[in-house]
């Protein structure tokens, strides 16, 4: 392919739309054929950034909107999932595995961890009630190159 291919995704903050997002970004990533593992890597860590943005940034206000920019170029694909909400206090603290701020939600802490184990890069940025947008890569691996 030549330059790059470019999609973006904006949406309600509404938790029904965690897997409508994360199918998207799926379809989307298909022309790359990549394997069952890297398309479930890429699922896991798109699920876990519009989550957080619907769950912490907005608090399931879904008069708000979350928002995936993905990129195809070369054999990598980029993905920014951004929010306008509240933003992180504490990134260094919200990235430590286990730590949550909503123990009472039965969430894991696990969303930044997985994140960053599950792409190849990962990278964070906030502002209090401004937003917070996470920037992720993953390179494919085709299975043609696999097979062939
Ligand atoms: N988009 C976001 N907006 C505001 N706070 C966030 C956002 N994403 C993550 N956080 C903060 O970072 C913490 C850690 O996130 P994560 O590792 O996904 O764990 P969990 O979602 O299980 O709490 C969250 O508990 C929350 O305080
Ligand atoms: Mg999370």
């Amino acid at each position: 392919m030549n330059g790059s291919n470019e999609m973006t995704l904006s949406f309600s903050a509404r938790s029904e739309n965690e897997a409508f997002a994360r199918i998207a970004v799926a379809a989307f990533v298909s022309q790359l054929d990549p394997t069952l593992e890297e398309l479930n890597d890429l699922k896991t860590a798109v699920s876990e950034a519009v989550t957080n943005a619907i769950i912490h940034g907005y608090e399931n206000d879904p008069t708000c909107e979350v928002t995936i920019e993905a990129r195809i170029e070369g054999d990598s694909v980029s993905l920014t999932v951004s929010d306008s909400g509240r933003g992180i206090e504490d990134l260094e603290l919200a990235r430590q595995p286990l730590y949550t701020s909503k123990p009472e939600l039965e969430r894991s802490g696990m969303g930044f961890t997985i994140m960053e184990n599950f792409m190849d890069r990962f990278e964070v940025s906030s502002r209090i009630d401004g937003g917070t947008r996470v920037a992720m890569l993953k390179r494919i691996e085709s299975k043609k190159a696999l097979y062939n």
